[in-house]
């Protein structure tokens, strides 16, 4: 039985249809593709339970499969970052929504709760927790999360929604990271995209939105200059490298820390300075963690900081700076500001974390830049599609976006932007797959 809408404040929409439509002049591929899904329904009566951040791009990629024929029920991937306007605008449209700002983990999983009871044919998660749900409750793995989950769905049978399912997409490194484990272990139940690994989103979306987005989040919370800041940042992966190097641009004084020796080389010689989280914790400013990787700033690392630093957090779950270290160890906690909270140490040294150690770009800012997601949420509305396509088809297992479809997302895009690409000859195409030709 498909539920109502648990949203905010439905008083929102207006404001919400508003921001969508705006958006839209920046997601030129996704509205090629609502065209074309317009026209051909490739996803007709599927039904999609989608578990990502509610912004007005996530708006568009709804609007897009329900376009394609879909029906879409929603809730938010994170307590904190759902845009309750928009919530209100989809639930106004008749989109299942479970979703606000602000979210108890209670409330949180109550929320994934209902997307199951909405019994989903195809998955779509940013950081996995509603799939791993379905794959604990077919397990019997008892946590905290299902027991806010089990009344939500009453009688749902687990087996027959699975009998039913096409598969899942999956935004985001950490996600896949999880997969990825499930798969290995052999206990992955369906086939799943990690969209968060084309090309087309992962060289886009994680340095160049995120390279954004986490400084306009660091920005919009405290207001400070950048310029000449002494700013660590955790990880110099896809992310981390992202806002490392727009940190540079801004004129930020940037050090690295990363625990891979090729990708701490790489830091290196692109001009950071590399040390050890224990070096840097004694001199940072400003703190930046985009790692996907448990306490990395902890106690150990808080006791070495400077009066007044600034925790923030990039990677997918608040669990990359140690709030129960810092909890432990401060002697009071306070919420300065509607991002900022401040933590005393027994010393009297402040720590300032923002956003509660949630990803700070959609926590204290939007997410990403529109135009980014449009090409992230392209490949997700392709791969839903080619799930529907290939039903029944496809190896149970972490599949990568097929490459023809990853390609087409960048050449749509660099037509929308006015260019275009090279087209290799007869000629070259045959000398780039030929072994004999050798030096002349
Ligand atoms: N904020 C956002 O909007 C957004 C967008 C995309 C991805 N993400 C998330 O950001 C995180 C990073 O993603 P990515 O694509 O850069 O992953 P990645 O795997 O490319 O990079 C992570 C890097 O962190 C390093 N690392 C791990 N543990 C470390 C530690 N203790 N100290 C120092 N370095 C460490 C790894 O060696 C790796 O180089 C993930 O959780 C991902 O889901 C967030």
């Amino acid at each position: 039985m498909r539920g109502t809408s648990w949203i905010r404040d439905p008083s929102l929409a207006e404001v919400g249809e508003r921001r969508i439509e705006w958006t839209k002049n920046f997601t030129p591929v996704l509205m090629r593709i609502l065209e074309r899904f317009r026209r051909e329904k490739p996803l007709n009566g599927v039904r999609i339970g989608a578990c990502l951040h509610v912004t007005t791009e996530t708006a568009i990629l709804v609007e897009v499969l329900e376009e394609g024929g879909a029906e879409v029920s929603i809730c938010a991937s994170n307590p904190m970052s759902t845009q309750d306007d928009v919530a209100a605008a989809l639930a106004a449209r008749g989109t299942r929504v479970y979703a606000f700002r602000g979210q108890t983990t209670r409330e949180y999983y109550e929320c994934i709760g209902h997307v199951l009871a909405d019994e989903p044919q195809i998955t779509i998660d940013d950081g996995a927790d509603l799939i791993s749900t379905i794959h604990k409750l077919y397990y019997g793995i008892e946590s905290e999360e299902l027991k806010y989950v089990r009344p939500i769905i009453g009688d749902l049978d687990v087996r027959e929604l699975l009998g039913r399912m096409i598969g899942g997409c999956e935004e985001t490194t950490t996600g896949v990271l999880r997969l990825r484990a499930l798969a290995r272990d052999g206990k992955l139940l369906y086939p799943v995209i990690a969209v968060n690994d084309a090309e087309s989103k992962k060289l886009f979306d994680n340095p160049i939105g995120t390279g954004q987005s986490a400084l306009d989040g660091v920005i919009r919370a405290t207001g400070m200059l950048l310029a000449g800041r002494d700013v660590v940042v955790v990880g110099y992966g896809n992310v981390g490298s992202g806002i490392a190097q727009r940190l540079r641009g801004m004129g930020a004084r940037v050090t690295v820390v990363e625990a891979n020796p090729i990708r701490a080389l790489r830091a290196l010689m692109e001009g950071f300075a590399v040390e050890s989280m224990k070096k840097a914790a004694a001199h940072g400013e400003l703190f930046i963690t985009a790692t996907g990787n448990i306490s990395v700033i902890r106690r150990e690392h808080f006791k070495l900081m400077r009066d007044g630093a600034i925790l923030a957090n990039a990677g997918h779950f608040d669990v990359e700076i140690d709030k129960r270290d810092l909890e432990a160890m401060s002697i009071k906690r306070e919420r300065i500001l509607p991002c900022i909270d401040m933590y005393v140490l027994e010393d009297g040294r402040r720590l300032y974390l923002l956003g509660e150690g949630r990803l700070v770009n959609l926590v204290c800012a939007e997410g990403h830049p529109s135009d980014v997601m449009d090409m992230s949420f392209s490949l997700q509305a392709l791969s839903a599609e080619y799930l529907a396509r290939n039903r029944g088809k496809l190896p149970i297992d972490v599949l990568n976006v097929p490459r023809e479809l990853d390609e087409l997302v960048a050449k749509l895009k660099l037509e929308s932007m006015g260019a275009e690409v090279e087209e290799l000859t007869p000629e070259q195409i045959n000398y780039l797959r030929s072994w004999e030709p050798g030096s002349k």
